[in-house]
């Protein structure tokens, strides 16, 4: 800080700032269009002039947001990552989370980052599984979820239905905020029923590439702009609406107990502008975050009043072949961060300099001299920081820590050679500390084995030892299919056959099981122990 400042200047500086972030994480099943919906918002936010830049998925798309090679391979994306970006006035942040379902983990730890959540449902296929696996997080955090049913473009489901179905799979109320004029072929628009307008959308020239063109009428006078046909089961909808649906709430739904839901196409751009404009407006920004008191007991953080602090939400090591190097993405939680700034590293208890700071914007790498609540801020990392971490100007806190999912898979991972030893040592290192892998011990004899959500991690690890470290590895998976994190004495456990008791990097007890059967049968020979998916 300088020392010039009034402190009530700055401190009103980081709360005007602040108040413009929206801070977000766009969770999806894979293929509903989460990709092409954030393409969609940087196309709307003036950052590209024409969508489609980024190259087909399935022809080896990288998304702007996703850059590794292997991401680029398998038309994944792997890791996440954020980007910034004004829109109308905002600062957006979006965190890009990883698509496929093997890599949950990395979305979770990516989820306690963000401020709300964009759940894209392909209107076709309706709520699908990993939508199922991610929404639980975003409510166990208390994230409020705006939803936009995608894919309009296409014969899909009645959208009645699909709002049931959100109701019923996700047990959270839907609010249509805006309803579709005709669906596939005759999608042509959408009623907004606050306002009761109707927005027809005609394509530019160009098509999806540029922005839709849109043309407002009174809802009143939908007969004259549509189809008998569809004017007339848009009436009987939003009758139906009126009379049953759920008013939308904003205290609800910053509560989580609403999703306001919007209809469109990514694809098309039909209802994508009038979606980004209601998320900037209904979206929280930056709120107040609890932090464990270093004596103990708790304590709110808030945005503005607080000095500079962030956490540690991913590591990220080789991001550029170029560079070689590991970078730690924080999320600022209160306060201004400044290039070089000296803070505390509460787990170290030591000082650091924070120099070297960069937000990523695809492979490009923009130094960032200043961010406020709600930014991510990439520094370089000589090895200091771990997942987790909280920084701070003041000390005497942590933020609260993140939660770890119990390992599915696991597997006994070694070099080639023996020659290659160091380099796989040092690969591990670095792939642990990531999050990419869980490092367990045997609780006999120490040895040691690698853990994972999905077996996908698996083959990013072997991948990423041979591309990063020039090391060929042999993997043999072990026989168990679940675990959880054992509380209670360890020496005292009945374990069933086919089971395993390990420790995590923490000493924590793990149990592994040979199976769903196993593991019941062992939480009921242990009354004394408690069992947890989460840790
Ligand atoms: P994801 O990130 O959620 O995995 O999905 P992504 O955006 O990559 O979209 C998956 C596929 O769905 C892509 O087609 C994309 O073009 C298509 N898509 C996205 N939004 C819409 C939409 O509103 N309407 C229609 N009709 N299609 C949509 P693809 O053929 O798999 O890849 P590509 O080669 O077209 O990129």
């Amino acid at each position: 800080m300088q020392d010039t400042e009034e402190p009530s200047s700055l401190e009103g500086e980081v709360r005007s700032a602040a108040a413009l972030r929206r801070t977000f994480a766009i969770i999806s099943h894979p293929d509903a269009g989460k990709t092409t919906l954030t393409e969609k918002l940087l196309l709307y936010s003036g950052m590209i002039r024409t969508a489609g830049m980024v190259r087909g998925r399935k022809g080896g798309k990288t998304a702007t947001s996703d850059w590794m090679s292997m991401e680029q391979e398998r038309g994944i994306s792997i890791t996440a990552s954020a980007m910034q970006f004004p829109y109308k006035g905002a600062t957006i942040n979006v965190l890009d989370t990883p698509g496929h379902q093997d890599f949950c983990e990395d979305t979770y730890r990516t989820l306690t980052a963000a401020d709300s959540a964009i759940m894209v449902i392909d209107a076709a296929k309706g709520v699908e599984t990993q939508t199922r696996k991610l929404f639980p997080v975003c409510r166990m955090r208390g994230i409020p979820v705006l939803t936009f049913i995608n894919k309009m473009d296409v014969p899909g489901r009645d959208p009645l239905d699909l709002m049931t179905e959100v109701e019923d799979v996700l047990g959270i109320q839907a609010c249509a905020v805006n309803w579709p004029a005709g669906s596939g072929s005759e999608f042509q628009g959408v009623a907004e029923r606050a306002n009761r307008e109707l927005l027809r959308f005609s394509r530019a020239a160009t098509g999806g590439a540029a922005k839709a063109i849109i043309e407002r009428a009174p809802l009143a006078e939908m007969d004259q702009h549509l189809e008998p046909e569809i004017a007339g089961k848009l009436r009987a909808d939003l009758e139906l609406l009126d009379g049953a649906g759920n008013l939308f709430e904003r205290d609800k739904f910053l509560s989580g107990q609403v999703t306001p839901v919007f209809f469109g196409s990514a694809l098309t751009n039909f209802g994508v502008e009038p979606f980004f404009d209601a998320f900037v407006k209904l979206a929280p920004p930056p709120g107040v975050r609890l932090a464990d008191r270093a004596g103990g007991g708790e304590l709110a953080i808030d945005p503005a009043q607080n000095s500079f602090s962030a956490y540690v939400f991913k590591l990220q090591g080789n991001m550029d072949p170029r560079h070689r190097d590991s970078i730690a993405f924080m999320r600022v939680c209160s306060g201004r961060f400044e290039r070089d700034m000296v803070v505390k590293h509460h787990r170290l208890d030591k000082k650091v300099r924070l120099a070297r700071s960069h937000s990523m914007f695809a492979r490009e790498r923009n130094t960032v001299d200043l961010a406020y609540p709600g930014d991510i801020v990439g520094v370089i990392n000589p090895g200091i920081f771990a997942i987790g971490d909280t920084i701070s100007l003041s000390g005497g806190y942590d933020f609260k820590p993140l939660p770890q999912f119990m390992p599915e898979v696991f597997a006994q991972v070694r070099p080639t050679t023996v020659a290659k030893r160091k380099s796989f040592d040092k690969g591990m290192l670095q792939f642990t500390q990531e999050g990419t892998v869980q490092l367990l011990r045997r609780w006999d004899t120490d040895a040691p084995f690698v853990a994972a959500v999905g077996r996908l991690q698996f083959e990013v690890l072997q991948y990423r030892m041979r591309d990063e470290y020039g090391v060929e590895t042999y993997l043999e998976m072990m026989p168990y299919e679940c675990s959880a994190w054992l509380e209670g004495d360890a020496e005292t456990f009945q374990s069933p056959t086919n089971s395993l008791l390990a420790k995590d990097q923490r000493g924590r007890p793990v149990v592994m099981f040979g199976g769903h059967w196993e593991k019941n049968y062992a939480i009921s020979q242990n009354p004394n122990h408690r069992f947890l998916n989460v840790s």
